[in-house]
């Protein structure tokens, strides 16, 4: 996968995962992000690429990541192409690959792209031409690197560049979440100090995916001095039936509420990629209170698209 990621210069060519992305890799990216951080919500840097096409292409619901991409692009001078896949004719049947090719053959050359099958992005990557660039926006429950760069880099701005002292709680529905395994991905290759996950176990993923990580059979032994609490979505249209009896029962066992965040560090800071279920995984005290980050989550996402998207077409500065 990561083969696949890199050019022979061991440049990014493609951003699908952050699974296997080398260390200076992932450096160079959050320190590109913290330099155009200042610029990212202002002036932008509107020539970096002048004279380019990003396109995306959303199959999938998206409010966050969608803007931030769009804004991130239109604040680099791109020409931006919002493709509309609910109007287009993949609804008649054609395919990712002829959408691909076709859209190419117009001069685009970074294609954004959110889908609903895991693992849909790297194979279209495979057909994409020697100019052209894939960048994953979250596919299936398979990964979200660019939410996983965000999450890393509000961290840095809290807790400093070694991850090494932290205690990093991820909680909730790790078993249908992308950004949980792209933020394991980056938390693993950071050296974070001890990974906590903490699911009820219908929403915990297969084993092999928790390896490294302290997996806590309750909310409050995930939170006991946490530094990091990563809640997750309750993703119910992921969901098979039953996996959860009731949003009450979810409320009451897995709920962040202010009372139990009081178990975890005083300067610990509460992140969620969003969107929220406000009084089910978080409840509202929390996610507007003094220790959530969820907000400056979303404008960091801005910035690190832009590095993203500057790192893909090969500019230097920035
Ligand atoms: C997430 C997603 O779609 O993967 N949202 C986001 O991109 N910020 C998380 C989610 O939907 O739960």
């Amino acid at each position: 996968m990561t083969d696949q990621q890199l050019r022979p210069d061991g440049s990014l060519r493609h951003l699908l995962t952050l699974e296997g992305l080398p260390r200076a890799a992932l450096d160079a990216l959050l320190e590109r992000a913290a330099r155009l951080r200042p610029l990212a919500l202002g002036d932008g840097l509107r020539d970096a690429l002048r004279g380019r096409t990003v396109v995306t292409l959303f199959f999938e619901p998206s409010t966050r990541t969608r803007s931030s991409f769009q804004l991130a692009a239109a604040r680099l001078g791109a020409d931006v192409l919002n493709f509309d896949a609910a109007h287009s004719s993949t609804r008649k049947g054609e395919g990712l690959i002829d959408t691909l090719r076709n859209l190419e053959a117009m001069g685009a050359e970074l294609f954004v792209l959110r889908h609903a099958e895991s693992g849909a992005l790297a194979e279209l990557a495979q057909h994409a031409a020697p100019g052209t660039s894939v960048l994953n926006a979250g596919d299936g429950r398979n990964a979200h690197p660019t939410q996983g760069l965000l999450d890393m880099l509000t961290i840095r701005q809290h807790k400093g560049e070694d991850f090494s002292p932290l205690t990093v709680a991820i909680v909730g529905d790790v078993k249908h979440s992308r950004v949980a395994r792209s933020d394991l991905h980056a938390l693993r290759t950071l050296g974070a100090g001890e990974i906590r996950v903490a699911a009820p176990p219908s929403l915990l993923p297969e084993a092999r995916e928790l390896a490294g990580t302290r997996v806590c059979a309750d909310l409050d032994e995930a939170l006991r001095d946490a530094d990091v609490v990563m809640m997750l979505r309750l993703q119910r249209e992921r969901m098979e039936e039953g996996l959860v009896s009731s949003l009450d029962d979810y409320h009451r066992d897995w709920g962040l509420t202010r009372a139990r965040l009081a178990g975890a560090r005083h300067d610990a800071i509460v992140m969620h990629p969003g969107p929220m279920n406000r009084g089910v995984e978080i409840d509202d005290e929390v996610a507007d209170g003094p220790q959530s980050v969820i907000l400056q989550q979303v404008s960091n996402g801005v910035a690190v698209r832009m590095a993203a998207l500057l790192a893909l077409s090969g500019h230097r500065e920035g």
